[in-house]
């Protein structure tokens, strides 16, 4: 089984029944969840395990934790008084199937369920669990960044933009790598050096992948050159990143080259 499909199948059995009580809760978390995510956090939670010389296995519920997590701030950020969007992977958005207060409070329960599910990693839970509450509070602020970012440009003020858009890029989305690659390597039995090495890598990682996401949507602060080169630059540190590590980390070198002129 590949680590893509290690993470579907464990997703599927943390989520509640569609049958349980309240209904809509339960529906309204699997649509958050299902279907159409790359699930590259759960992926890269994975392979940071085994990069430190654990096994896959023993990174599963963290990576389900930081799926959940994610797949929560996705729910919160499309609402109407954030993104006000109505589709997302390609069908409608929680709020717009279920009602905003449902996607509001599914949101909730699935961060819940996050730290209930990272918690049930074999090793170092302390660690994992810290980890995952201090990005999931870095993602909010992220967030709250991104907000005065996006009146920014809607003002035109450019500096106001270069000034804030690497903070946001490191928060919104950085964070949530980082969590992964952490909890994976703390899941794996790796050192506090080695889990560091996977921090940095993590964090260039979430900004390449940032980079390309903003040009992808329309709306990079920088041109597509400056862009390529932030990509180019963050990519090649993540790889670096990596050197010296006990285990196999092919996986994650990939991922890394992957994300270089992706097109979703
Ligand atoms: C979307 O993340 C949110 C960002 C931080 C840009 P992904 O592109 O990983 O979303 P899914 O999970 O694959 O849909
Ligand atoms: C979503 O950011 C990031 C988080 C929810 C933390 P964006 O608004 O840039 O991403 P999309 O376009 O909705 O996926
Ligand atoms: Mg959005």
């Amino acid at each position: 089984m590949n680590y893509l499909e290690m993470v579907e199948q464990a997703l599927d059995r943390m989520l509640p029944a569609v049958a349980d009580r309240p209904a809509a809760l339960s529906a309204a978390m699997r649509w958050a969840v299902e279907g159409g995510g790359k699930r590259i956090r759960p992926q890269i939670c994975l392979a940071a395990a085994v990069a430190v010389g654990g096994m896959a296995e023993d990174a599963l519920m963290p990576a389900c934790g930081i799926e959940l997590l994610h797949a929560y701030t996705l729910v919160h950020d499309d609402l109407p008084a954030m993104d006000n969007d109505t589709e997302r992977r390609g069908k409608a958005t929680v709020w717009t199937k279920f009602g905003e207060a449902n996607a509001i409070l599914a949101g909730d329960a699935l961060q819940a369920l996050a730290f209930e599910t990272a918690a049930r990693a074999p090793r170092n839970v302390a660690a994992i669990i810290g980890e995952l509450g201090r990005r999931g509070v870095g993602v909010v602020a992220g967030q709250v960044e991104d907000l005065v970012l996006d009146r920014s440009r809607a003002t035109g003020d450019t500096a106001a933009v270069s000034a804030a858009v690497d903070y946001v890029y490191e928060h919104k989305t950085a964070d949530l790598f980082m969590a992964a690659a952490c909890m994976g390597a703390w899941a794996g039995g790796g050192t506090p050096e080695q889990v560091e090495q996977l921090r940095v890598f993590a964090l260039n990682l979430g900004l390449a992948f940032q980079y390309e996401d903003d040009l992808l949507d329309g709306d990079s602060p920088y041109s597509q050159e400056e862009t390529g080169r932030r990509v180019r630059e963050s990519t090649n540190a993540a790889v670096a990143a990596l050197a010296g590590l006990p285990g196999d980390t092919t996986f994650l070198a990939a991922l890394s080259k992957r994300l270089v002129g992706r097109k979703v």
